[in-house]
């Protein structure tokens, strides 16, 4: 089967999912993107990745290109036409093609391409076994908190996680508190049994597996709190976590070189994982 993309209003085969050389996502990485993970027939939690669509398309001042209904139905028509059980669509606007200027075009119409992927989000290798991350300097520019497609430094972050035999590096701020992962948000579980993660302002992005998680922690009737946490706060830590809609939850069991705990995957990461997966099978996540 071949794949099929959505490019500008029209369903065409992968291999021909083409913009023009000038659109501004190119030259300027003027534009910003969603992924949204795919379990059976449900978008996991799609309102909240709407929702912050829309935020980060004000904050960059383009124009929404079509309204969530008709955005929702080509998420699902893609889906459907690359028969995705499990996976992600991945959609992304930017403010279009005109002459390169840096200033923002007068008339220019948003580009919108979304591509559709199956991917196994809970992979039981990474869940049984848990991850490494290397801890990395927050190079990244001043509003993270936008899903903006300028995304080099992760890139490059990912790139030396990789090179390191790790799967993701952990940003750091100058006060050598940790922000995020490279395309995850970071968590720690102290020995007081709170579920730690950074509060989201402009400082990161503000997941939606992370605020699905919240809601997960708070329905189970576990503790948490959202603060800062240190690079040494995180490996004397008894358990820490990541989450993303491509992965969901994972226990970290290696920072650098510090083991995490004894160097598995702890109670609470393990238990945390499932009711996750729980959550985003249920289809019951219609929060926006
Ligand atoms: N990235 N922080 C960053 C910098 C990210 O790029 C991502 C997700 C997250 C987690 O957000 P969410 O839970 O909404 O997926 C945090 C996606 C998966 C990507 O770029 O592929």
């Amino acid at each position: 089967m071949s794949r099929i993309a959505y490019v500008n209003g029209r369903y065409v085969p992968h291999r021909d999912g083409y913009v023009h050389i000038e659109d501004r996502g190119y030259q300027f990485a003027d534009g910003c993107y969603e992924v949204v993970a795919i379990s059976g027939d449900t978008f996991v939690d799609a309102g909240l990745h709407l929702k912050r669509l829309r935020r980060s398309l004000d904050a960059l001042k383009i124009a929404f290109p079509m309204t969530d209904a008709a955005l929702t139905v080509v998420m699902r028509e893609l889906a459907r036409r690359n028969m995705i059980r499990e996976g992600f669509v991945y959609l992304q606007i930017t403010r279009g093609v005109a002459p390169r200027d840096f200033a923002f075009p007068a008339k220019v119409k948003p580009s919108l391409v979304m591509t559709a992927r199956t991917k196994t989000l809970i992979d039981p290798r990474l869940l049984s076994d848990g991850i490494k991350v290397i801890t990395i300097p927050d190079i990244r520019w001043g509003r993270p908190d936008i899903k903006s497609v300028a995304l080099l430094p992760n890139a490059l972050g990912k790139e030396q996680a990789k090179q390191a035999g790790a799967v993701e590096a952990w940003q750091f701020d100058r006060d050598g508190n940790v922000t995020e992962g490279t395309s995850s948000n970071a968590w720690i579980v102290t020995k007081a049994c709170e579920v730690v993660t950074r509060k989201a302002n402009t400082d990161i992005l503000n997941g939606v597996t992370r605020l699905g998680l919240l809601h997960v922690i708070a329905e189970a009737g576990l503790r948490f709190v959202e603060r800062p946490f240190s690079v040494a706060e995180a490996k004397s830590a008894p358990e820490a976590l990541q989450t993303s809609s491509t992965n969901f939850v994972l226990s970290v069991v290696r920072i650098d070189d510090t083991p995490i705990g004894d160097g598995k995957p702890g109670p609470v990461g393990q238990k945390l994982a499932k009711l996750y997966a729980d959550y985003a099978a249920s289809g019951a996540q219609d929060r926006t």
